[in-house]
């Protein structure tokens, strides 16, 4: 090659970025970045952390409110998922925050969702891309706000001292106004028809929200979940029961199959009298099946138990959220909460894992479901129980995945720490005839609404750290995810 030919290709490569000329060399993850695992035979790889971005600390909603703990739960918005020409993916998500800036005390927030859009340009390289470039691999912007009512009301984040019936059923309910639902949002599926289930930590409940968020319909888990103090309900997540969902452990996770058929919800931990609400003990966490075929007869079709990670202490990685691949196996985010606006920056588990029901025993509609009904007293599940077997899948706590994208696990708590409280998973398909399997995971941060900047019930606020609203993308191979049906689930 003459010496000339060279100077204008120089010039093109320095005008590009590291992830534009190793995108330019390869059109999946390099093989180095991959781990695997088998399940019943098949082999589920890990191919990496391919994006990052995030929406500010102290951005807003539309109404003037700080725009945060969106991570709690994540869905796509119904046939926006697009596959770009340049390589690049785009589309809506609807983001669903829990209750409020509630670092001081609980508030009387009104809960919602938020439109975000994405683009997603993929970066499969291994080198460490500085943090401003690597945030340009996941593009989200904000786009609308939609806020929650019940009966006329708005709802609120608060915490539910009073009980209120409605058509039968008691409701957790402000003690500011007696009448206005409370909830803890956490789960988000969407529906075919534009509705909406979500899950709540209070009740624990699963409601059913229109398409403009008023809430519809309730589904009332088992007694043996419904929190009770000296053996009244009682729904306040100030204190812990002595029976039914900890206080701050209710319906974290909540998923659907993709006809929407089936709707299954996930405690965070186990039940008061099963795991006595600490850490040691509280690791069998009940999943419920619901039938919601006919939503005027919804039936608890089955139930199992999910044996939840433990650190070596052994504490709980307890978990926020699930995602449904077959009839039988489910994607589980556990973890710690240490990281960016936690109290200890030092992660050791942040994982999306599996677990597997196809041998695990149903309980439905046994003794085990009337209230204080254990599957496990004092921490130790019975004998004639089979739990679903779990397997640890894609860590976010890796040095190496983290670095290529100027993210780090432990101090220094500045930008590119990564948050604490990683709460949603959804899927999406990559669309590479070669890997027909792969699939992009997306997963958000719940940030707690911490800025230094904030603004909660149009008071402003300063929260001791600032922590963004993170997002991270993996590619993942699913050999037991059927063709079409995540499609299907994402409306595409
Ligand atoms: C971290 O990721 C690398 C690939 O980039 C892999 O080789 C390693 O096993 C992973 N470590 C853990 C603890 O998952
Ligand atoms: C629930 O328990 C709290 C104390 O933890 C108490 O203040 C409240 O009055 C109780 N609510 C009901 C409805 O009994
Ligand atoms: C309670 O409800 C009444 C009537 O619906 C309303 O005027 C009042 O502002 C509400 N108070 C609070 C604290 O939400
Ligand atoms: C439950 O009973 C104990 C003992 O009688 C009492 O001290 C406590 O205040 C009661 N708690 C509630 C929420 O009623
Ligand atoms: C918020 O507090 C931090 C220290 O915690 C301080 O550095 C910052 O200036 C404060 N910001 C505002 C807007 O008061």
């Amino acid at each position: 090659m003459k010496v000339y030919s060279l100077i204008p290709l120089v010039f093109l490569l320095v005008g590009r970025t590291v992830a534009d000329q190793d995108n330019e060399r390869r059109a999946s993850p390099d093989p180095s970045l991959s781990t695997s695992v088998t399940i019943n035979g098949q082999t589920f790889v890990n191919k990496g952390l391919v994006a990052f971005g995030y929406i500010p600390a102290d951005a807003k909603d539309q109404y003037g409110e700080t725009f945060g703990g969106i991570g709690s739960a994540i869905t796509f918005k119904r046939g926006t998922f697009n596959s770009n020409r340049d390589g690049t993916f785009s589309g809506k998500l609807i983001v669903q925050p829990d209750r409020g800036y509630n670092v001081e005390a609980p508030i009387d927030w009104q809960t919602r969702q938020h439109v975000v859009k994405f683009t997603l340009k993929p970066y499969y390289g291994v080198a460490n891309l500085p943090f401003s470039e690597a945030a340009k691999t996941l593009k989200l912007d904000y786009v609308s706000t939609t806020l929650y009512t019940f009966n006329g009301k708005p709802t609120s984040g608060d915490d539910p001292e009073f009980v209120d019936t409605v058509s039968g059923i008691k409701y957790p309910v402000v003690a500011s106004n007696y009448t206005r639902l409370t909830t803890d949002t956490e789960g988000l599926v969407s529906n075919k028809d534009g509705t909406f289930w979500m899950s709540d930590e209070y009740g624990p409940y699963v409601y059913l929200l229109s398409s403009n968020g008023k809430v519809i319909q309730t589904i009332v888990p088992p007694e043996a979940v419904l929190p009770r103090i000296n053996g009244t309900l009682n729904f306040t997540s100030a204190s812990d029961p002595q029976s039914g969902r900890c206080a701050n452990q209710g319906m974290e996770a909540l998923t659907a199959s993709p006809s929407g058929d089936k709707l299954y919800g996930l405690l965070q931990s186990a039940l008061a009298q099963e795991g006595s609400c600490k850490k040691k003990t509280n690791k069998y966490a009940r999943f419920f099946k619901w039938n919601v075929e006919n939503r005027n007869r919804v039936k608890l079709e089955a139930e199992y138990v999910v044996p939840l990670p433990q650190s070596s202490k052994p504490e709980t990685y307890a978990q926020s959220e699930i995602y449904w691949l077959n009839k039988n196996q489910f994607l589980v985010l556990a973890r710690d909460g240490n990281g960016q606006g936690g109290s200890d920056p030092k992660s050791a588990y942040k994982a999306a894992d599996i677990f597997d029901i196809s041998s695990a025993t149903n309980i439905a509609n046994t003794d085990y479901d009337l209230p204080t009904g254990s599957i496990a007293p004092g921490g130790q599940l019975l004998a004639n129980i089979t739990p679903a077997t779990y397997v640890p899948f894609v860590q976010y706590v890796n040095d190496t995945q983290l670095a290529r994208f100027g993210l780090h696990n432990g101090a220094p708590a500045d930008q590119g720490l990564i948050n604490a409280k990683w709460e949603s998973l959804a899927l999406a398909p990559v669309g590479d005839r070669e890997y027909p399997n792969d699939y992009f995971l997306f997963t958000f941060a719940d940030n707690d609404f911490q800025t230094h900047n904030g603004v909660s019930m149009g008071q402003p606020y300063n929260a001791t750290v600032s922590a963004d609203n993170q997002a991270l993308v993996y590619r993942v191979t699913l050999p037991s995810v059927k063709r079409g049906s995540v499609e299907e689930a994402i409306g595409i």
